[in-house]
């Protein structure tokens, strides 16, 4: 039976119905509509619409359609997921199931599936961030150096490493600027990703109120217990105005906001591994279960879960800013453009949880070429503004000392060696008067070492920061599905 024929004369041109229909994409909020009107029929019987032999039909007529899942193929006949339940209910239970509908509108109901179907997607995708999070956790902790560089007894010899205690070049403006432990450098990705986490979170305390009691516009006719309606779903209050929660699609919006968020981090992430597997860096091995290769020349491994990746985030902004325009013209409250927010959450949702699998798995299985990386890092001067900070505790000023170590670094350019190859003679034409222990200060285990802040890359701080990025994620994996 149709929902809104009585007062129409003539029928829809039936191009314009099929095409004003949501049935093809909204029947994926078919679980989030079946508890919601459970939450709604237990309402109607508080207030007394339905005697308890009614409600116990109804609620069995609403378990079967949620037993029999989300129907696989469309139907022309049903014209949304609402209508659906609806249809069910009575083939199922009989006239009784055309009592439901009273004291509702199907504006808050389509503003509480949503709701209920964001809430979800949040808690799935906080758990994949965290995976994927967990995924540089272990690979930080397992950086350890490989091989030492130099030959034994240099001054570019790091001895005795230990666990997540492998070096790298970090960069500033691509170029290389200072070395830094590999394990920081996994670390700044997990700061990135939890940051995501929090975004989400934040998102879903603001979402969790229950749109239902709303009516179409002014609020439901019945007495209904809101509050009551409410905790049956897990939220944490009813709305507090029935034509903001019938128009309200914010939540919508931030959730793929936040997501547009991850998918920017995936894509820095995605382009940095790029590079870092290419031969001019080759920091990275690729891994063959996420690499393709080529039809042309058969030497060829390729990014392309790293590349997808990169190409897919623009498509997740795209839905973001789909929902953005779609909501910005309409009045209160309640208009028909709104059904077009549905399937730009859906996508984004879908896309991203795609997106970070791939990337978990990429990041459990990559190598890394930790000899690379440690030899990069011993060369290149990037141990110049330690030497300046050696000259500076020695009382220099640090302009001054910038200096000296700037005419040095011009001297290794002209002789083609390192700071710490240049002999005292050569450091008393720079100024600089040069005894052991400015020798030592430029080791690459002394430069890593005076980086000794909270979130800098000195051992025991990194040590520390896994250990406090463990702690956190064990907090979200034990939140994940019960923050409401
Ligand atoms: N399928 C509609 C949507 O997604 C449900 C609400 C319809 N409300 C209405 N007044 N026609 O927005």
């Amino acid at each position: 039976m149709k929902m809104w024929s009585g007062r129409f004369d003539q029928a829809p041109d039936a191009e314009f119905e099929q095409w004003q229909r949501s049935f093809p994409f909204d029947r994926i909020l078919l679980p989030y509509e079946v508890a919601a009107s459970k939450a709604h029929a237990s309402a109607l019987a508080k207030a007394g619409v339905l005697t308890s032999e009614e409600l116990a039909a109804t609620l069995f007529a609403l378990d079967q359609i949620g037993r029999d899942g989300v129907p696989e193929v469309d139907d022309p006949a049903i014209e949304d997921v609402h209508h659906y339940v609806e249809t069910r209910v009575v083939e199922i239970a009989g006239e009784v199931g055309y009592k439901l509908h009273t004291g509702r509108s199907r504006n808050e109901q389509i503003a509480t599936d949503l709701r209920l179907y964001v809430r979800d997607q949040i808690d799935n995708i906080r758990t994949l961030l965290a995976e994927f999070c967990s995924s540089f956790i272990s690979q930080a902790e397992s950086a350890g150096q490989l091989e030492t560089t130099g030959a034994p007894g240099s001054a570019r010899v790091w001895p005795n490493l230990g666990q997540s205690e492998a070096a790298m070049p970090a960069y500033t403006h691509l170029q290389r600027a200072e070395p830094v432990l590999a394990a920081h450098w996994l670390l700044a990705y997990v700061a990135m990703f939890m940051r995501d986490i929090d975004r989400l979170t934040d998102c879903r305390k603001r979402l969790n109120v229950c749109p239902l009691g709303s009516g179409a516009v002014t609020g439901t006719i019945l007495p209904i217990d809101r509050a009551f309606i409410a905790a049956e779903l897990d939220f944490t209050a009813p709305t507090s105005n029935s034509m903001d929660a019938t128009s309200d699609r914010d939540f919508a919006i931030e959730f793929a906001q936040a997501l547009s968020f991850v998918a920017l981090h995936l894509s820095r992430w995605a382009e940095e591994f790029i590079l870092f597997s290419t031969t001019e860096f080759g920091f990275v091995k690729l891994p063959e279960q996420y690499s393709t290769g080529s039809s042309a020349m058969p030497q060829k491994k390729n990014p392309d879960a790293l590349e997808l990746i990169r190409g897919k985030a623009g498509k997740v902004y795209a839905e973001a800013t789909a929902l953005f325009v779609g909501v910005k013209g309409l009045p209160l409250a309640y208009n028909k453009d709104l059904q077009e927010t549905q399937q730009p959450v859906f996508a984004a949702a879908q896309q991203v949880a795609s997106m970070l699998r791939v990337a978990t798995g990429f990041m459990t299985t990559v190598e890394f070429k930790f000899d690379r990386m440690q030899q990069a890092a011993s060369c290149g001067f990037m141990n110049a503004q330690a030497a300046a900070a050696y000259l500076v505790r020695q009382g220099v000023p640090f302009r001054r000392a910038h200096e000296f170590i700037g005419k040095a670094v011009r001297l290794c350019v002209q002789q083609s060696c390192e700071l710490e190859q240049l002999s005292k003679q050569d450091y008393a034409l720079c100024g600089i008067q040069a005894d052991e222990s400015f020798y030592q200060a430029l080791t690459l285990k002394e430069v890593l070492a005076i980086h000794n802040v909270p979130g800098g890359t000195a051992p025991a701080r990194v040590r520390e920061s896994l250990q406090t990025a463990k702690e956190k994620l064990s907090q979200y994996f034990g939140v994940a599905h019960a923050c409401s």
